[in-house]
């Protein structure tokens, strides 16, 4: 059944939302203060680097299935669901999320809102959130409003394989008929054989941060075994392959390297013990401290281990291999790479930074470090090359060729994703985290 819906804020989350539902055949109404942004889409732009979502945008307003607006009007009062996906970064004055424009979209929903439209709320958000919105949306209508929550799990780099076939649907639902709308909503997905689970709202609002908060602790688990294997003698990633072998534990978010970044891990995870402090129950998350503390010291150790290398820095020319947070995006928000290279810039080296999406972004908010847009430009005279996101380009680049170009064949790889034993044929020294790779004998 097609399904009048709008999606409010079209960032990341907002435009992918859009455009995966109107893919599914509802009809949908983008609505997003940002004339620029929203000038973009409509012209069947996507405003960052996602693979395959320009493609679909194309195709679904070519269907008349997405249009655009920058405000709420008559007829988009006439959606049944309004999904709120506008961002919640994290507070300018402490680790808590700024839920601010959560509160900001309730107002200008408010005049349009009809009594019989369902508020859902798809935004990470501190667990007791939708409650504060539901008060504050009551506040502002003449009739109870409906509220549910509906946690997004997208990844970027797969945001819209993730949006049409997720692997569960989570809703946070009070009444009966909520549940009922959304079902509907979801109805082309879950006809996939998707799961869908109803939970109460706090749940679906703690699921998210919860999965999240995981995953970053597996990374940092296997990043505090890095650790342990570089003064042990072991290897992480032989390590991380028998332990991934148990069932149990499982070999995804197991990969040891310079850890995580973006948008959501590091912002979730300090937003969560921000919430569980002023909820009294600080400890019970404590452990997120150390997971954070761990992932920051992966990055410094990647600076320490090139001055184990070269001595003092200063001057040295340091190639850093990828900006983005992780490869197929071009978004660097918390990026351990950009924390690598500026650590590199502010130790004297002489950087310069290489991404196959990203630098743009790089120029914008990073105007003092030098860019380089070819890959063999970027290695020119390099004394250290560094591997900080495992794009595709540099797992398979031939060491032979860039070796050409550097001053000296030293790499850090920062990822755990090259092929050690080609890059040590082709006469270049590799130095890993987690890895003693001296240990191991060159092929040649
Ligand atoms: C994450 C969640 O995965 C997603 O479900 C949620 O909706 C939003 O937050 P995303 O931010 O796109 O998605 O990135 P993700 O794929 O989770 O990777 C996060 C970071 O962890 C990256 O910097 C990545 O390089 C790093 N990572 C991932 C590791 O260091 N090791 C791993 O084994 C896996």
């Amino acid at each position: 059944m097609k399904l009048k819906i709008s999606v409010i804020g079209l960032g990341y989350l907002g435009a992918t939302t859009a455009v995966a539902f109107a893919k599914l055949g509802h009809e949908v109404i983008g609505i997003d203060s940002d004339l620029t942004k929203l000038e973009s889409l409509a012209a069947g732009r996507v405003p960052f680097y996602e693979p395959g979502l320009e493609d679909a945008l194309l195709e679904v307003i070519a269907s008349g299935n997405l249009r655009f607006k920058t405000q709420h009007d008559e007829e988009t009062s006439e959606a049944l669901i309004h999904l709120l996906c506008v961002g919640t970064p994290q507070s300018k004055t402490g680790l808590g999320a700024d839920t601010t424009y959560l509160f900001n979209a309730l107002d200008a929903l408010a005049p349009f809102l009809n009594e019989d439209a369902l508020v859902a709320g798809k935004s990470t958000v501190p667990v007791g959130t939708a409650a504060e919105l539901a008060k504050h949306l009551a506040s502002k209508v003449d009739f109870p409003p409906h509220l549910a929550w509906n946690p997004e799990f997208l990844r970027e780099g797969t945001a819209l394989q993730d949006s049409l076939l997720p692997d569960r649907v989570v809703i946070g639902v009070k009444e009966a008929w909520a549940e009922k709308l959304l079902r509907l909503l979801y109805e082309p997905i879950t006809n996939q054989g998707v799961p869908l689970l109803v939970v109460d709202i706090p749940t679906a609002e703690l699921v998210k941060v919860a999965a999240n908060s995981f995953l970053a602790t597996k990374i940092s688990f296997i990043n505090a075994m890095a650790e342990i294997a570089e003064v042990a003698g072991a290897d992480a990633v032989k390590l991380s392959e028998a332990i991934g072998m148990d069932e149990r534990i499982g070999n995804k978010f197991l990969k040891s390297g310079i850890g995580f970044g973006g948008g959501c891990l590091p912002k979730d995870i300090r937003g969560f013990v921000a919430r569980a402090e002023e909820l009294g129950v600080g400890q019970a998350v404590g452990f997120l401290k150390e997971v954070e503390a761990i992932n920051l010291r992966r990055r410094s150790r990647v600076i320490e281990l090139a001055q184990e290398e070269l001595g003092d820095l200063t001057g040295r020319r340091v190639t850093i291999l990828g900006a983005a947070f992780k490869p197929e995006t071009d978004d660097i928000r918390d990026s351990p790479a950009m924390a690598v290279a500026e650590q590199f810039w502010m130790a004297g080296a002489k950087v310069v930074i290489h991404d196959p999406k990203a630098l743009e972004n790089v120029r914008r908010v990073y105007p003092q470090l030098e860019t380089a847009n070819d890959l063999d430009s970027a290695v020119q005279g390099a004394e250290i090359v560094v591997l900080t996101t495992e794009w595709k380009q540099y797992r398979e680049a031939d060491p032979i060729s860039l070796g050409r170009h550097v001053t000296n064949r030293l790499i850090i790889d920062g990822r755990n994703a090259l092929d050690v034993s080609a890059w040590q044929a082709a006469n270049w020294q590799v130095v890993a985290l987690g890895r003693n790779l001296d240990r191991i004998p060159a092929l040649v």
